[in-house]
């Protein structure tokens, strides 16, 4: 059967400075279709998605768009053809409520031209409610966490009544259970006829929800075919360009037992999101910390790392009691933390990447407040290549990366410092398959030196791969723990199972 063509872009080329980021591409998506976008970071998805709606200006090509063509010049204009897209970087606007939110750009009035907020109540909280979303609707969207602020963008991107909905990694803030809720969403868009546009560096999600593939790679079409044809390592062949590797288990048996213990928190206590939780951590110890979201492993890891303060319990830090204030006072004794918020917690935009990247270090480096650029710049372009970060040069303002690219700026901030624990929180969240490679080889890497990684992850199969010890929590406590060759993602399902049923709903996405 041919295929109804709602989208067709022709020849898209887009130019930065020192980046030709779009060599003339191709593209074209179905009606009703779900159609993956796929490539390693730096590829050109995202900028291939924003000359769409507008936010970039192409240099050259044509879109045609529901049988003509169009040059929407801003969002709004897209949306008015009927194109909404959710970016990956979140546009929405943390101060204000939830429901504002859901209608930012096109609030609804009353008779008299006032804002009519009621309606906005009431609908926001029905299209939420039919996604599964249960929150107070007037609180401000940054009282919740990213979950639910990927959420609230999906419930306002599916409400407007859209011929293409475009989702840029909408499931790299999301557990296995939202991304559930998600798929249910894509499947009643696509029942409607209305096409789907899905970015993910997920394999297994593009092979459950896709049926159309696209892959770009260096801003040129690489490959494009049905998703049925394929299987995953001729995917990330074509994504790579060459021969693509399975990633592998990297541990055996627990080996670890008289290893020389790093850190230790005991009958730890925090406001209502930890509940006495205990963990210690060996020497060159992979340590793996599991659970759904809302379990309260971002908290524990904030409270070792100073950036969090107990209310009860102990922390040790080589069998000595600690009390840190601040995250100063762990980073002085060795310790690092790659947060999973890179927008809130990690990048500063405005600064270049070299900036980003030693600003935790500038103060080993330098003498009487002066850095010593050479030392600066020898560590920079050493992880530079090291983690084979795309920039044109380590003077550029890090917004203009990649979201991968930036992800591994946060990872080498931490890393040059010489660490004696690294605590990673989601560390390969929107990095493609290939760079996950290389960061999954670092940590081992990194462990064979006898560096301690505390290492959160909602992807089951990287815990599997990576951990020599695995505490699954949930609601704030310990469950239990796997070690060496026990640890696969059926037994820690399991173990999160076994704790009593279905969690109460919303609950677990605040
Ligand atoms: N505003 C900008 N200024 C300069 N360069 C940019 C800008 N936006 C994107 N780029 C560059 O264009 C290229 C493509 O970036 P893009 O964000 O489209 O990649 P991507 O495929 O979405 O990657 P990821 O999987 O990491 O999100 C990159 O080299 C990036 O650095
Ligand atoms: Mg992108």
């Amino acid at each position: 059967m041919a295929r109804d063509i709602l989208l067709e872009m022709k020849g898209i080329v887009k130019n930065f400075p020192g980046v030709r980021a779009l060599k003339g591409v191709d593209f074209s998506v179905a009606r009703g279709e779900v159609h993956a976008l796929m490539g390693e970071n730096g590829a050109g998805k995202s900028t291939l998605i924003k000359a769409l709606t507008g936010i970039y200006t192409k240099d050259e090509g044509t879109i045609r768009f529901d049988g003509r063509e169009i040059n929407p010049r801003s969002t709004l204009e897209a949306q008015k053809e009927g194109i909404s897209t959710i970016y990956q970087e979140l546009n929405l606007s943390p101060f204000q409520t939830v429901y504002e939110n859901m209608f930012l750009g096109r609030e609804p009035r009353n008779s008299f031209g006032m804002v009519d907020r009621k309606t906005m109540i009431q609908e926001s909280l029905r299209i939420l409610g039919e996604l599964g979303i249960h929150v107070d609707v007037t609180k401000p969207l940054l009282s919740y966490g990213t979950a639910v602020q990927q959420m609230v963008a999906i419930a306002r991107a599916v409400s407007v009544d859209a011929k293409l909905v475009i989702m840029d990694e909408p499931t790299s803030s999301l557990d296995t259970k939202e991304v559930e809720v998600l798929f249910g969403v894509i499947r009643k868009l696509k029942a409607k006829g209305i096409a789907v546009i899905f970015i993910s560096h997920r394999l297994d999600e593009i092979f459950e929800i896709c049926e159309h593939v696209t892959i770009l790679k260096d801003g040129a079409l690489a490959g494009e075919m049905r998703v049925a044809d394929i299987d995953q390592l001729q995917l990330i062949s074509y994504m790579i360009g060459g021969e693509a590797k399975q990633l592998e288990r990297t541990k055996g048996d627990y080996e670890l037992q008289s290893a020389p213990e790093v850190a230790r928190m005991t009958d730890i206590q925090q406001g209502m999101r930890l509940n006495g939780i205990g963990i210690d951590i060996k020497k060159g110890e992979v340590l793996g910390l599991a659970g759904l979201l809302g379990s309260g492993r971002s908290e524990l890891a904030k409270v070792l790392f100073g950036a969090m303060q107990p209310d009860e319990g102990e922390v040790f830090w080589m069998d000595k009691q600690v009390h840190f204030k601040s995250p100063k006072d762990s980073i002085d004794l060795g310790i690092g933390f790659c947060t999973e918020d890179r927008k809130v917690e990690g990048i500063i935009p405005h600064l270049s990447v070299k900036e980003n990247m030693t600003i935790a270090l500038l103060p080993q480096i330098s003498k009487m407040g002066v850095v010593s650029s050479k030392q600066q710049n020898k560590i920079v372009e050493e992880y530079i290549d090291r983690l084979k970060i795309k920039t044109p040069s380590p003077n550029q303002a890090i917004r203009n990366l990649s979201g991968g690219n930036q992800q591994k700026v946060l990872l080498a901030r931490w890393l040059c410092m010489n660490p004696k624990l690294v605590i990673m929180d989601e560390p390969t969240r929107g990095i493609d398959v290939g760079a996950k490679a290389e960061i999954e080889a670092l940590i081992q890497e990194l462990a064979g030196q006898g560096i301690s990684v505390l290492m959160i992850s909602s992807e089951l199969a990287e815990l599997e791969r990576n951990c020599d010890r695995v505490v699954v929590m949930r609601e704030g406590r310990n469950l239990g723990e796997l070690c060496g060759l026990e640890i696969n993602q059926d037994a820690i399902m399991s173990i999160i199972a076994s704790a009593g049923g279905e969690l109460e709903k919303g609950g677990r996405l605040q």
